[in-house]
């Protein structure tokens, strides 16, 4: 049997829904099994809204009764379908009550109501709500929603919804009840309600007015500790919009409620944030740097929606970019402002390469506004994200820092309370700078990477640098011509002493020749400074002069990018043949640089960052990711090798006491945790036992995990082993850690160790977490493995997303977009992936995995 993909949605059928939802009045009777939900709906006609028929969504849903103005409606008045129900004949004015029973125990798909660790929780983004009430679940739709909560007592002490609560009321039979009000107008897909038992981590900020906002964490029982980074990151969140946007909070009371089982990182429900615990917990022992780095980021996005997504939400979701690039930009800032600007701009670009630029290479590629969908959930892209947080950083870099806070002081303004477009927002930047944006917003509309070519010429008697600089995107599916996009480029004459003439031109042209005079010797260009723009550069350069330009640069994430494209060559000529070895000038360059920056030692724990397969694989067609894998092995070990001294006296000072999570203090174990992957991969016949003695004396779970992970890297043998079972012995009660433990072996071993990992006792396919660090990471960080000629790797992430599919498609439409590269492969590789894609064509998946199935193969 064959699932059909699901319908295409368009943009250019946008038409406004043409009733006013007033009100709404939710009562929810809590209990696991049976949950009766009944909705009371203020509903007018908008004027003009003609005679249109009342059409509510909704999904999975027990109709119990309607009444309209009081009068209960037989069949006769109505007509409901799997996905909505129709009122073909309805006032002008009246209330609408429906009274449905849902079952959150049975709810697998994490959408809508359901139960975590014993808990109720909601997920409505995009489409949940349909999952609970009948009602017109789309984010026009704004309305002030009154929300009742009925829970057994002992089971539910503690009840949370959106807004300000009430008092809570005796109900009866060990039963109580709380209202919860929420001022504010806001989409369905907002609502949020979470009840149980949880410990609560409790603070309060003041805010710019002098407002004392009550903030609580909600964590499971024993782990209200974890949870002070999380409130303290919340606070440094509020305090940054207010300094840098001038936004303040608007309610009396901000919770977050940390779930075990979430598809994505955390939601921004209107004071009421819902969390991936893995995104809330915290503490010296059994997280590492990154993960506090990633519940600060995640927190701060998730806060700064309060402006960006709720105030001001999206008409539809094409501009699903609207809140989310933005949202995703404002988070970058605030981090970067919390830690290192530089570090943080090679991280985020880190991820766009990884990730964005992998998907707008292959058939998955979108554009960031698409004017089509199949289905929403897949719509949560990196290029909705991470490509839309880009262009709203060369929309800040175009016009300034100073006429971008207009533009957006001016949104908030206009647009307050509403639900709006792309067209909208530029809109306000047009009429702060009196510019024009329509070609700006061809980075909305369309897809692909751009590709910047530099040429230059110098004219020693004239003194003068001719540049040339041309565009073009490659073709995407559904859109084989492109048109030139403005590309911001900052660009700067070195003159190899530290001096920079630095100047910005936005290259709006198919081509572009500008000349720019220097003092002195002919000078190094150095282009796309600070990532200015999100595109591909490509020069013609020796690699000496790569490495001159590498010593002379004054920009430090350019200075970083440098030793990226000098190390990513030399692992695409090292690929070409198995023996090859890496050239000792090209890694002395390389160790040197590093040595060079020990003063920064975030930065210099970048510099010994090679790129990933999944990088490489871009540069290549047809691509071998085991030929890749090896080449990269082999220069790392030579690294490995040229910086051993170095290596061998920072490990031997010992790691930062006491501990703490600052950017500092993280920078220097990001220093060593790389060293120790590096020592790691030197194919020194002791590395097993130096990297188990880090292992066991390692302070903290930064370094802890980096030579757990070292040594997995190794294979089998006896340290590897060891430090498995100490590991798992340690954490086998923290789902959070033991993630990490699934994860180091997925993104190392071979197919055989996913099915292993896939048959261990605490493997569970109901909890995503726990799914992605097996199914996710072996598909998306361990590509040698997972393109396997013979084409195990696929049968082994196969097997597990056709179970996951049938609980969560979601997840499991998520785990088949690591397919989005099968073309690119060598032929062995490219047909078992391909006969892969097509079995899976032909098995009965939900839409959102038939979705990305079939464009894969489109
Ligand atoms: N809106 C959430 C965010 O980016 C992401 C999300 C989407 C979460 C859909 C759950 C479901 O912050
Ligand atoms: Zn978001």
């Amino acid at each position: 049997m064959r699932t059909e993909t699901p319908v295409a949605v368009k943009l250019a059928d946008y038409s406004p829904y043409p009733f006013e939802i007033e009100q709404v009045d939710l009562a929810f009777d809590l209990d696991p099994d049976a949950t009766k939900v009944s909705a009371t709906l203020k509903i007018s006609r908008k004027p003009g809204g003609g005679t249109a028929a009342l059409v509510l969504d909704g999904e999975a849903l027990d109709l119990k009764s309607i009444h309209l103005d009081g009068r209960l409606l037989g069949p006769e008045d109505y007509a409901l379908t799997e996905k909505a129900l129709t009122l073909p004949d309805v006032p002008d004015a009246f209330e609408l009550k429906t009274i449905v029973e849902i079952s959150p125990a049975k709810n697998t798909a994490l959408s809508g109501l359901y139960i975590s660790g014993g808990r109720f929780c909601t997920q409505c983004e995009s489409v949940g709500f349909r999952r609970i009430t009948f009602y017109p679940d789309r984010p026009d739709v704004m309305s002030r929603f009154f929300v009742t909560l009925t829970a057994d007592k002992a089971a539910c002490p503690i009840m949370l919804s959106n807004g300000t609560p009430g008092d809570v009321q005796d109900a009866g039979n060990g039963r109580h009840t709380i209202t919860w009000d929420d001022p504010h107008k806001k989409p369905s897909y907002l609502f949020a309600l979470c009840a149980g038992d949880y410990d609560v981590y409790r603070d309060t900020f003041t805010t710019m007015s002098g407002r004392e906002i009550a903030l609580a964490v909600h964590v499971d029982k024993g782990d209200a500790p974890r949870a002070a980074w999380a409130m303290d990151s919340l606070k440094r969140s509020m305090k940054w919009d207010e300094d840098t946007y001038g936004r303040e909070y608007d309610l009396g009371v901000f919770n977050i409620v940390a779930v075990r089982d979430f598809n994505f990182g955390a939601m921004e429900n209107k004071g009421l944030n819902v969390f991936n615990s893995a995104y809330v917990l915290a503490d010296e022992d059994s997280a590492t740097d990154a993960d506090f780095e990633a519940i600060e980021s995640i927190v701060g996005h998730e806060y700064f929606h309060n402006w960006t997504g709720n105030r001001i939400t999206c008409r539809d979701w094409f501009q699903l970019c609207l809140k989310e690039g933005l949202t995703v930009f404002r988070d970058q800032n605030f981090s970067a402002d919390m830690r290192s600007r530089p570090v943080q701009r090679i991280k985020d670009v880190i991820r766009l390469r990884g990730r964005q630029f992998a998907e707008d290479a292959g058939p998955l590629a979108h554009p960031v506004r698409p004017d089509t969908y199949g289905s929403i959930d897949n719509l949560y892209t990196a290029t909705v994200y991470e490509k839309g947080a880009e262009v709203i950083g060369m929309l800040r870099r175009i016009i300034g820092p100073e006429a971008y806070r207009k533009g957006m002081d001016l949104y908030f303004e206009r647009h307050d309370g509403q639900a709006v477009t792309i067209e909208d927002f530029y809109a306000c930047f047009a009429d702060v700078t009196g510019r024009d944006f329509t070609q700006f917003r061809r980075w909305y509309s369309q897809a692909g990477t751009p590709q910047v070519t530099v040429a230059e010429s110098w004219n020693a008697d004239a003194g003068e640098l001719t540049i040339q600089l041309s565009q073009s995107t490659p073709p995407t599916p559904g859109q084989k011509d492109k048109l030139p996009v403005p590309i911001p480029l900052e660009l700067a004459l070195l003159d190899g002493t530290g001096g920079t003439d630095a100047w910005t031109v936005v290259l709006d042209q198919p081509e572009m020749t500008l000349t720019r005079k220097a003092t002195g010797a002919r000078p190094l260009l150095s282009v796309n400074r600070d990532f200015s723009a999100p595109i591909r550069v490509e020069r013609d350069l020796t690699r000496d002069q790569r490495i001159a330009l590498v010593v002379a640069e004054t920009d430090p994430f350019n200075q970083w990018d440098g030793v990226q494209t000098l190390v990513t060559e030399e692992i695409l000529k090292l690929s070409e043949g198995s023996q090859a070895q890496p050239d000792d000038q090209l890694v002395d360059a390389v160790a040197s640089a590093v040595r060079k920056a020990a003063g920064d030692p975030a930065f210099a724990a970048l510099l010994t960052r090679l790129p990933e397969v999944g990088e490489l694989f871009l540069e290549r067609s047809p691509a071998e990711p085991v030929a890749l894998h090896s080449a990269r092995k082999r220069l790392q070990a030579a690294l490995s090798r040229a910086l051993s001294d170095t290596i061998t006296t920072t490990l031997a000072a010992p790691s930062p006491t006491p501990y703490e999570p600052s950017a500092e203090q993280a920078g220097i174990r990001a220093l060593r945790a790389a060293f120790i992957t590096l020592l790691g991969a030197s194919g020194a016949p002791d590395a097993g036992d130096t990297l188990l003695a880090l292992y066991n004396a390692a302070p903290n779970m930064t370094e802890r995990l980096a030579a757990m992970r070292a040594l997995t890297a190794l294979g089998t043998c006896q340290a590897r082993d060891t430090a498995l079972a100490d590991f798992e012995q340690r954490w086998k009660h923290n789902a959070i850690v033991m993630d990490k433990w699934f994860a180091v072996q997925a993104g190392q071993g071979t197919a055989a160790t996913v099915a292993e990992l896939a048959a261990h006792p605490d493997f569970d396919l109901k909890n995503p977490n726990r799914v992605r660090s097996v199914a996710g990471v072996f598909a998306s960080a361990n590509l040698a493995a997972f393109h396997a000629p013979d084409g195990s790797g696929y049968k082994a992430v196969e097997d597990i997303i056709l179970k996951a599919d049938a609980a969560n498609p979601a997840l499991a439409a998520r785990l088949l977009t690591a397919f989005e590269q099968w073309r690119r492969l060598e032929p062995k590789a490219r047909a078992a992936a391909e006969a892969t894609l097509k079995r899976l064509q032909n098995a009965k998946l939900s839409e959102n995995s038939a979705d990305i199935v079939s464009r894969a193969l489109g």
